[in-house]
């Protein structure tokens, strides 16, 4: 298919979104270090865009083979992927496996403790605001998405997991939680943005170490090393 990169629309913390001569399709690429300051600067890997780029394809591929449609066409070069354009829902949806991150800490639970079902949750997003927690009656009072709209993406979600658990369990990655954001095209709902380690939790199955970048004992090496481990389990 091809495309090549035009006007710039948008430009995010991880990546920039360019218009091409093809209507209703974006190019998607990925940067190796963040714009904007994080909470936490993510430690500086070499090829990291490309990693994100390809984790990306193959999980977004791997959802749509199992019928939720994403925004991914193709895989155009290291860091650039071709996406359909999407009118983007402004909210963070998270799905929780296990206890950890904000959840531990809100809730004052244990981190690691078993949930006996999974948690979803909605975060407005706004990094002005740090994208607070909101429940359905903000989704609806601030216009967000419709009824319809929330319930469509609280199943895509939890069918995602659905298929995501094993897809990790089975490369020997517990799967803690995971964001996902939607969008619009030409009325249909789905996922867009990015599916990555950044916006994962990864633990390895056995050792329970965090694989991510919350890690207890961080150092820039050994999250280097468990980002491309995490990229070698999901695209080799
Ligand atoms: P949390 O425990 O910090 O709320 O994060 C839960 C999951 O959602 C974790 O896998 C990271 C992801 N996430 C993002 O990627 N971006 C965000 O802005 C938030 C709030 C969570």
């Amino acid at each position: 298919m091809g495309a090549t990169p035009g006007r710039k629309l948008y430009e995010g913390k991880w990546k920039t979104l360019f218009e091409t001569d093809q209507p209703g399709r974006l190019i998607q690429r990925f940067k190796n270090v963040p714009t904007f300051a994080a909470a936490r600067t993510p430690v500086k890997l070499p090829r990291r865009g490309a990693m994100k780029n390809q984790i990306s394809a193959a999980l977004f591929t791997l959802l749509q083979k199992n019928g939720i449609p994403t925004h991914f066409l193709e895989v155009l070069s290291d860091r650039d992927m071709l996406v359909r354009r999407l009118e983007m829902i402004r909210l963070e949806v998270v799905l929780r496996n296990v206890v950890a991150g904000s959840l531990a800490k809100r809730l004052g639970m244990e981190v690691g403790s078993p949930l006996a079902a999974p948690v979803l949750e909605h975060y407005y997003k706004s990094d002005a605001l740090g994208d607070p927690f909101v429940n359905d009656f903000h989704v609806n009072a601030l216009g967000l998405a419709t009824g319809e709209e929330l319930k469509a993406i609280r199943e895509m979600t939890f069918r995602a997991n659905g298929i995501l658990l094993p897809f990790f369990a089975e490369r020997e990655i517990l799967l803690v939680d995971f964001k996902l954001e939607f969008g619009r095209h030409d009325g249909r709902l789905m996922v867009g943005d990015e599916l990555t380690p950044d916006g994962c939790r990864f633990w390895d199955r056995s050792t329970r170490e965090n694989l991510g970048k919350d890690r207890a004992r961080r150092s820039a090496a050994r999250e280097a090393a468990a980002y491309q481990e995490i990229f070698q389990r999901i695209c080799a």
